[in-house]
């Protein structure tokens, strides 16, 4: 590859790795989540009210939400703190 090619390449695959892995900043460790995994999974509605777009999480939505399907499904984070709060 020359280097124009490459430098694209670079930029674009930072792009599509900024643009799924969320990082929900929490004081106890950041919480890191990739929505594309999840988007793979489920339906939009799953997860999101009305139409998919940007919505608030605090510490009791998002342990409702994160925790509550986790349970559910008996799959992903659910009992430790730190499989989802990551301090380093
Ligand atoms: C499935 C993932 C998940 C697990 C497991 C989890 N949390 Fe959370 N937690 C979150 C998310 C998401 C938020 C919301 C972050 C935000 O509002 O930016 C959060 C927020 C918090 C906050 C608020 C932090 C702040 O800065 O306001 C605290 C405190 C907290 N969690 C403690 C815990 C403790 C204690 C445990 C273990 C008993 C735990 N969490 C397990 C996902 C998780
Ligand atoms: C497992 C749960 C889950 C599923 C399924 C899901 N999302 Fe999300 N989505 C979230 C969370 C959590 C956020 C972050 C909340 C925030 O900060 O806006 C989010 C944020 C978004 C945003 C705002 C992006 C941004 O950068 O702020 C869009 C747009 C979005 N989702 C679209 C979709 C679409 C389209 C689908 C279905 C194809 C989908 N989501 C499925 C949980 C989910
Ligand atoms: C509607 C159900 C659902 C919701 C809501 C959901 N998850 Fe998950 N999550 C899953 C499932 C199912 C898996 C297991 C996927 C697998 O093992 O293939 C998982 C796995 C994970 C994992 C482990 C992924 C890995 O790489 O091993 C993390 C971390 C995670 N979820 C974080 C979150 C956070 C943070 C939220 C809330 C913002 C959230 N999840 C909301 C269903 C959900």
């Amino acid at each position: 590859m020359n280097r124009p090619l490459i430098f694209v390449f670079l930029l674009v695959s930072f792009w599509s790795v900024s643009a799924y892995a969320m990082k929900f900043s929490a004081y106890n460790g950041d919480v890191y989540f990739d929505h594309r995994m999840h988007r793979l999974l489920y339906e939009c509605k799953a997860c999101h009210e009305g139409p998919p777009q940007h919505f608030e999480l605090d510490h009791e939505s998002g342990h409702k939400l994160c925790i509550g399907c986790h349970r559910k499904e008996s799959k992903g984070p659910s009992r430790h703190c730190s499989d989802c709060h990551k301090t380093s």
